[in-house]
């Protein structure tokens, strides 16, 4: 029986891969000064429904069902009303800004469709307690630099840069009240993916077109870009980053700059989105806490695409995958399994990834496996005991050693 469809079952090769994705994004959110924290899987509906629209996407693609205590739950489709959540009931313990991070595990119900799946991986980063222009840049920052460090360039990706509240404005303009401006924003992130003749239909109880929509966009840069651009020009980063209106993003809580991260072909959804969310905490807070936020999220299956895609993204994964082994005890003798099993013990405790045959086989075929499993040496223990020979596998030279004398010869890892 297979999985579910877009579900994953995660055999070794994969998870090796995604250990080399989640240790990545944790390496440079250390980096930036963010700490990790995490939530529950299972929410309560409420989170979601009473946050979002009747009718938004987020909550169409919910799994969502009554549990065995009669209430009303669903598996989390993201990390930003969790943290909310978390930070409108204990903000006061921390200092601000707070810089936290997520590695964590999502579900949303969607439709069948290259990059998106219904169980996925996602890192999420955020700053809380900071509404600065730089807090937005240092975002941005810490998602350019985590692209970088999967070894992609300004060839491959680039940041688009928008701003919610310049739309906000522009609808105003337009006579908008709120149920249309949504409306508005909705059609706005569907003008590349959808036909324009439906999204007229849709636009014209606010009044607009899809025409209206494309002169707003292309009339250019916002002023609230300018400061955030400068905190990234002052990082070397101009070259990752173009303003670009056309981006609103899909949910209903951001309000200022928003970002979406695309691979340069275009070939691909959404690498990664984020922005500015100013008033989410509070809407969350019984006690008054009220903080300005701003993050993103990243998820593991457009990345992983582009990473088989991106030739100098592919050799760095398969150059950051150790192997499973460094040393094999090869049982050349029956008779001195038992002394074999005494040297596996010590390399081991002296820190070395060391496996052995587990039942009897032929000597080459140990070698083989030795080879088969990455091991860079071999301790072949047989007829000289107690004097063993060490074999280092890629040049095929060959050492004798006392039994006595084994842990000096090994060394330690990272001491060879
Ligand atoms: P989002 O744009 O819904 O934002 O998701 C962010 C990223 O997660 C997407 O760009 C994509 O890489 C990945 N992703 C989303 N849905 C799927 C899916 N079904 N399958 C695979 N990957 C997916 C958020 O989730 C916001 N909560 C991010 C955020 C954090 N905003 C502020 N802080």
């Amino acid at each position: 029986m297979p999985a579910l469809p877009g579900f994953r079952d995660f055999y070794p090769e994969d998870c090796a891969r995604r250990n080399y994705v989640v240790e990545t994004w944790r390496f440079v959110a250390r980096g930036y000064g963010f700490v990790e924290y995490d939530g529950p899987t299972l929410e309560s509906g409420d989170l979601y429904r009473k946050k979002n629209e009747e009718g938004a996407e987020i909550l169409e693609q919910l799994y969502y069902f009554r549990d065995r205590g009669d209430r009303e739950v669903a598996l989390r489709p993201e990390m930003t009303p969790t943290l909310a959540r978390m930070v409108a009931a204990r903000e006061k313990h921390y200092r601000k800004p707070m810089k936290w991070f997520c590695v964590s595990n999502f579900f949303r119900h969607e439709r069948q469709q290259k990059g998106r799946l219904r169980e996925f991986l996602q890192f999420n980063a955020d700053i809380i307690g900071e509404s600065s222009p730089e807090a937005d840049a240092e975002i941005v920052a810490l998602a350019v630099d985590l692209m970088r460090s999967f070894g992609f360039s300004e060839e491959h990706f680039v940041v688009r840069l928008s701003d919610r509240k310049a739309w906000m404005d522009f609808l105003a303009s337009r006579g908008c009240d709120e149920a249309q401006s949504r409306l508005a924003l909705e059609c706005a992130d569907k003008i590349e993916r959808e036909p324009e003749e439906k999204l007229n239909q849709k636009l014209a109880s606010a009044g607009l077109t899809v025409a209206d929509l494309r002169t707003f966009i292309s009339g250019g840069s916002p002023e609230a870009f300018e400061p955030v651009l400068a905190a990234l020009g002052a990082r070397g980063m101009t070259r990752f980053v173009e303003p670009d209106l056309s981006i609103v993003r899909g949910l209903a809580y951001y309000t200022g700059v928003v970002f979406e991260i695309f691979d340069r072909s275009k070939s691909l959804r959404a690498l990664a989105g984020g922005g500015r969310y100013d008033g989410l905490i509070k809407g969350l807070s019984d006690g008054g806490a009220d903080l300005p936020a701003i993050g993103f999220g990243m998820g593991d299956v457009v990345l992983g695409h582009l990473i088989d895609e991106t030739p100098a993204a592919d050799e760095r994964r398969k150059s950051a995958n150790p192997p499973s082994c460094d040393v094999f005890v090869v049982i050349a003798d029956e008779a001195r399994r038992g002394d074999a099993l005494g040297v596996v013990q010590e390399a081991r405790d002296l820190g070395w990834k060391v496996d052995f045959a587990l039942k009897p086989a032929k000597v080459g075929r140990q070698f083989q496996d030795a080879e088969g499993i990455g091991a860079a040496r071999a301790i072949l223990v047989g007829a000289e005991w107690p004097v063993l020979k060490i074999k280092t596998l890629a040049t095929r030279q060959e050492e004798a050693c006392e039994r006595s004398g084994l842990a000096e010869r090994l060394g330690i890892p990272g001491d060879r």
